[in-house]
Formats: structure tokens, sequence, C-alpha cells
């Protein structure tokens, strides 16, 4: 039964990106003492830039067994792993070059098939075989989500009125570009896979984001493809610095803990 999402607000985009961080190492130390490894799916965009960048040095880097960590990719854009469009490339510039990961453990998204539509039928095939499932079964438990939240509602590359929302049962799809940039073809994680998971984290900042956050969380109606993340048996955080809450606030004071159930 999906819990309520928790909400936690930082004070900027520093301190989320601090609290991010921190959330990675608590949940990955928690998973590899629970299951011998700690599986994460990076989000793209440019809000989790600076955690991840904070993950790859100290003090956060010497707090985490690397070699236990599986990394793979809520979304992508269908471009070479060099363009800097790519959310592998940005991962890999603020992250992965600077964390010994093995990289048989880092599950990228081959960008270099004839078709996003190529390319997400590959990664499929390819977590599949990473964790020793069936395609075709049920999705594997990632340990950890990382996702953004676009101004239209849209997360991962979910992105409002695409088919891709309707996909029932595969775990990673494609999609035709939203209306927001940059406008090429996307692989993404469907419901399926995203509803899987242990604990999804949507990192969320600055006054521009304020509105559709607000939106979001009162969205009974799932208007909005992020209001229909809720993990089966898993649990969803929202960090969200002041400026990105100020809409939820208005609405609902803040307890002077400055987060909300
Ligand atoms: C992508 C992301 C996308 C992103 C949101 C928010 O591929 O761009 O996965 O879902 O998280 O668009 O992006 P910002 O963090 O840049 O606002």
């Amino acid at each position: 039964m999906p819990i309520k999402p928790t909400i936690c607000v930082e004070k900027n985009a520093a301190e989320l990106a601090a609290a991010a961080a921190d959330a990675v190492i608590r949940i990955a130390i928690a998973a590899i003492q629970a299951r011998g490894r700690f599986t994460l799916a990076l989000s793209g965009g440019s809000t989790p830039e600076k955690a991840y960048e904070l993950l790859a040095q100290p003090p956060r880097l010497a707090q985490l067994d690397w070699s236990r960590v599986h990394i793979l990719f809520g979304d992508e854009r269908f471009v070479p792993p060099n363009d800097p469009r790519s959310n592998y490339a940005m991962a890999a510039r603020t992250l992965l070059a600077h964390v010994p990961i093995p990289s048989s453990q880092i599950l990228t998204v081959p960008t270099d098939t004839a078709s996003a539509r190529a390319a997400a039928q590959a990664y499929c095939h390819l977590v599949a075989s990473h964790f020793a499932l069936s395609p075709a079964g049920p999705p594997p438990m990632i340990d950890l989500i990382l996702l953004g939240l676009g101004d239209d509602g849209h997360t991962a590359s979910l992105f409002p009125g695409k088919p891709s929302l309707d996909e029932p049962r595969v775990w990673f799809t494609h999609s035709s570009p939203g209306v927001l940039p940059p406008p090429v073809d996307r692989i993404t994680a469907t419901f399926p896979l995203l509803n899987a998971g242990r604990t999804v984290i949507f990192l969320v900042a600055g006054d521009k984001k304020k509105d559709i956050v607000h939106a979001v969380l009162a969205d009974q109606s799932h208007q909005y493809p992020a209001a229909r993340i809720a993990p089966h048996d898993g649990n969803v955080l929202w960090l969200l610095d002041a400026a990105a809450n100020a809409a939820v606030t208005k609405s609902r004071p803040v307890p002077p803990s400055g987060s909300q159930a």
C-alpha cells in the first residue's frame, strides 16, 4: 500500500544538495548491510548535479563501500554518451568518474542503437540480465530512485500526454520529446519500474518550481505524471528547498521543524 509522501524542506539549494547526498549515503549503507549491495537509479537534469558532486568528495566519498554500488539511469536522452545533453555525461562528470564503482556495475543506456525504441528494449534486457531477472517478469526493486520534476509535472522522461505513461509492463520505454528542452527522443523508466522502488526521492529546488510542486502534491486526479509515483512497497521523499516549497507553505503552514509529514 503506497505510503503518504514525506516532505523535507531545506533552507536553500546548497543545503538541499547536502541533504540529498546524506540521504544517498544513509540508504546505501543500510542497503549494503541488509542485502550486500546498493542499487541507485540516477536522475538527469541540473538539480541533482551538486548532490552528485558532494558524494564524490570528502567526507562522503569515504563513507561508502563503492564496490557494492550498482548504478542505473531513470532516464536518458537519445544522444551519444559524450554529448553534453547526456544524463550519463553529467553523472560521469560529477560523480562516476570520481568514485570507485566497478564499470560493470554502471549500467548505461545504449544510445548507439538505431532508435530510442531499440535503446529502451536493449536497456530492459541489460538491466534484467544484470539482476538475473526475466525482462518479461516483475521489475527489480531498486533501493533508491532519484527523480527530478519538470515545470510541466513530468518526471524521469514521463511527459504529460505521452503513450509511455500507459506502459503497463516493460521497465523502460521510449518517448518523443516533451515540451521542455532538450528536444530529443528519450529512454525512460516506466511507472512499473519506478513504483517498484524501495525509496524514491524527488529533488526539487528553486522558485520556478513552486507552483508545479504544489500542484503535483495536491494532484488527486493524476493529471501530472509525477503525481503517479507511489511505490507499492516503498516510500517517497520530497526533498525541497524553501523556494520550491513556497506555494505549499502558503497553503499549509510549515511546522517549526521545517519538515512536513
Ligand atoms: C532529464 C531529467 C528530467 C529532470 C527534470 C528536472 O532527463 O532532464 O530526468 O526529468 O529531472 O526535467 O530538471 P532540472 O533539475 O534541470 O530542473
